[in-house]
């Protein structure tokens, strides 16, 4: 975690940033939030994340005003040449503010805003190597999973249990069909063909799935949103996540059963490959 914090416009060291208990973010999770990931000293496709960020501070019903955004993003690229680091990533999160404690909200309200820069923390390349462990679960969250919000209860259990069973993550059902892992997309290779859940309201539309989608598209790779019936997992040749920070990982068990040959198959590779130069700018 970067030693500083920015806390409603300060720089404040991160032992002092302190916010208020009746702070709804915390009574409710009023609250969203964003990841983005910093490559050699530039944040990465920023422009889309902030897109997504306005998009969900309009639907948690937050509003930060004409240049409150444009006025976060470049206080928090400060604080990211404070921190020094070029392998990062920054966090924003906003929640509606500081009100005495009642499910109604005032009509004046002053939104908390933080940003934090911290060491990027990419899955190590043995991990890549081997691929990950997941479980499926019932996917109990709610029907807005396109909103980025702190309200992650859902997520942080469903990975304690994949914990709890030796895994490193879980896979989202929902009426039989695969939605998304605990904290990123998900995307399954059968045949020649690479299958991703469209971007409904029961799915994070990530950034790393759009930009994946527009590697594939470029290079020839057949790709479908469609859903995928949840069935049809074990007889897959191929499954990977995607995330800001994670990048794509493969997944090469599944409920304790090997997916393909068991081991990161070549979509995965290729695909990893093609996002990793993107990344670089080559
Ligand atoms: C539930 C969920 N789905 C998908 C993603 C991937 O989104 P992105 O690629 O924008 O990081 C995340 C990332 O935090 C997530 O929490």
């Amino acid at each position: 975690m970067s030693t500083e914090i920015l806390l409603n416009g300060r720089f404040v060291p991160a032992e002092e940033a302190t916010i208020s208990v009746l702070d709804r973010g915390f009574q409710f999770a009023e609250s969203v939030y964003e990841v983005i990931r910093v490559y050699r000293g530039r944040p990465f496709e920023m422009h889309r994340h902030l897109r997504r960020l306005r998009t969900s501070l309009e639907l948690a019903g937050i509003n930060l005003g004409a240049d409150g955004v444009d006025r976060l993003v470049s206080q928090s690229l400060e604080l990211l040449q404070r921190s020094g680091l070029q392998e990062a990533a920054i966090y924003f999160q906003i929640s509606s503010g500081t009100a005495p404690r009642s499910h109604l909200a005032p009509d004046e309200l002053s939104p908390t805003i933080i940003a934090m820069v911290s060491p990027a923390s990419p899955p190590s390349d043995e991990l890549r190597e081997q691929g990950i462990k997941v479980i499926t679960l019932s996917d109990g969250r709610w029907a807005q999973c396109y909103i980025k919000t702190t309200m992650l209860l859902p997520n942080t259990a469903a990975r304690q249990r994949a914990a709890e069973a030796g895994c490193r993550d879980a896979l989202f059902i929902r009426d039989d069909f695969l939605m998304e892992s605990t904290a990123g997309n998900s995307f399954v290779v059968f045949g020649d063909t690479l299958w991703t859940p469209p971007a409904s309201n029961y799915i994070l539309h990530g950034i790393t799935r759009e930009i994946v989608l527009e590697l594939a598209a470029a290079n020839g790779i057949p790709c479908i949103q469609g859903p995928i019936p949840a069935n049809r997992l074990y007889g897959a040749d191929e499954l990977f996540i995607t995330g800001t920070v994670t990048e794509l990982l493969p997944v090469t068990t599944v409920d304790g059963k090997p997916v393909g040959s068991g081991q990161p198959g070549p979509m995965y590779a290729r695909l990893h490959e093609l996002y990793r130069r993107y990344t670089q700018g080559e």
